[in-house]
C-alpha cells in the first residue's frame, strides 16, 4: 500500500466517525436507496469481517483510478451465491473461509494440501492495481493483494508433463445457496495453460484495497488474470491440478460457442450474442452506455502477446 501523509487541512483521526459506524450508516443509506427497509445481514457481516493486509506496491499495477470499493464489492459475479449482481454481496456471508485448504496436485513433483494461513505467506504479498475486463461488456480497475501465481508452482515442481494448470473451487451447497441451481455443472472450474500460469501478472489473490477479500470477492483465495475476460478468474479456490491435457473449463462446458478456453480480451473477437469493442468503466460510465473503446489483452499487450505468437486468436479465441 502507499504510505499517505496526513494533510493539515485533514480532519485528525479523533474527529473522523469511527469506521464501523460509518460503514454500518453507508449500507443504511445504499439499503434505503434501493428500496430496502433493513440492511441485508451479509452486508453488515461483510463490514464487520475487513481485516487489513499488509502489501508492497507494484511496478505491475496500472495507474488508473481503482474503482470505488463499493462497486467492487457490490457489483459481482459468483454464480455460487445467485446470478444477481447483487446476490453474493447479499448471500455470501454463508461462506466459510476458516479452515480453509488448497489442495495442489496432479504432474508435480512436490504435490501437497496447503493449509491457508501458510498459502498467505508463502511469498511477499504485492499490490497489483489491474483492469478486470467482464465479457458481459463492463469493467473495474482493483488494488488487488497477491503475489505471482509463478511463486506456488516453483514450490511443488511441475513435471515435464505439465503443460496446463486446472483451478477447481469449492462447491458446497451448505453455504452456497447457487449451487442448487443448474446454470453449470458445479463445481466452477477454469484452467491456464502452464506458460499463461507462470507469467508474471498472474495473480494469486488473498485480498483488495488493502484487506482481506470479502466473501463476494472469493475469500480466501482466488485467481487474477488480467488479460483475459473476468471469468477466468476463479473464486474461492480448494484445488489447483497440473495436468498434461487441456483442462475442461465451466463456461467451455456449458456454452463452447461463446466461451473459448483461453477467452483473452479481443476487442476484434465478437461474443456471438454482442460487441466486444467497448465496454462501461462501472462507477464512471454511464449505466447502460459503453464509453471506453476496449484493449487487445485489456491493455495488457506488450506484456503478453508473445505468449500466443503464431496461434489464430480468432480461432483460439
Ligand atoms: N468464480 C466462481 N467460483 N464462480 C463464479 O461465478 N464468476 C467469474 C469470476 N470467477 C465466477 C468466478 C466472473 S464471470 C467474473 S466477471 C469474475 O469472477 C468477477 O469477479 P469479481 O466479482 O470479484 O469482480
Amino acid at each position: 500500500m502507499l504510505i499517505r501523509i496526513r494533510d493539515r487541512s485533514e480532519p485528525a483521526p479523533s474527529e473522523i466517525t469511527p469506521r464501523a459506524l460509518f460503514e454500518n450508516r453507508r449500507l443504511l443509506m445504499k439499503a434505503a436507496a434501493m428500496g430496502l427497509a433493513t440492511v441485508p445481514a451479509g452486508w453488515l457481516h461483510a463490514a464487520a469481517e475487513r481485516r487489513k493486509l499488509q502489501a508492497r506496491p507494484s511496478t505491475l499495477s496500472t495507474l488508473e483510478k481503482p474503482t470505488p470499493y463499493e462497486d467492487v464489492t457490490t457489483y459481482n459475479n459468483f454464480y455460487e451465491f445467485g446470478t444477481d449482481k447483487a446476490d453474493p454481496a447479499r448471500n455470501a456471508h454463508t461462506l466459510r473461509t476458516r479452515p480453509w485448504h488448497v489442495v495442489v496436485d496432479g504432474e508435480v513433483a512436490k504435490p501437497r494440501s496447503f493449509d491457508i494461513e501458510e498459502l498467505l505467506k508463502l511469498a511477499p504479498l504485492e499490490e497489483r492495481v489491474y483492469r478486470l475486463r467482464c465479457v458481459e461488456g463492463w469493467s473495474m480497475v482493483i488494488p488487488w493483494v497477491g503475489y505471482s501465481f509463478s511463486e506456488l508452482i516453483r514450490r511443488v515442481e511441475p513435471t515435464g508433463n505439465a503443460k496446463f494448470v486446472q483451478f477447481v473451487t469449492l462447491a458446497d451447497a451448505s453455504q452456497m445457496p447457487g449451487v442448487r441451481s443448474t446454470i453449470i455443472d458445479w463445481p466452477y472450474v477454469e484452467g491456464l495453460r502452464i506458460d499463461e500460469a507462470n507469467h508474471p501478472l498472474t495473480l494469486l489473490t488473498f485480498g483488495l484495497y488493502g484487506e482481506v477479500l470479502p466473501n463476494q470477492n472469493g475469500a480466501p483465495v482466488r485467481m487474477v488474470i488480467p488479460w483475459k475476460y473476468g471469468f477466468k478468474s476463479g473464486k474461492s479456490l480448494v484445488r489447483i491440478t497440473f495436468t498434461e491435457q487441456q483442462p475442461a473449463t465451466s463456461w467451455n462446458l456449458t456454452l463452447p460457442q461463446e466461451y473459448g478456453f483461453y477467452s483473452n480480451v479481443n476487442p476484434d473477437v465478437d461474443h456471438p450474442r454482442w460487441s466486444q469493442a467497448s465496454e462501461r468503466r462501472i462507477g464512471e460510465d454511464g449505466f447502460l452506455k459503453r464509453k471506453r473503446r476496449t484493449l487487445m489483452f485489456n491493455g495488457y499487450a506488450n506484456q503478453v502477446q508473445s505468449l500466443y505468437a503464431g496461434m489464430d486468436l480468432r480461432k483460439h479465441f
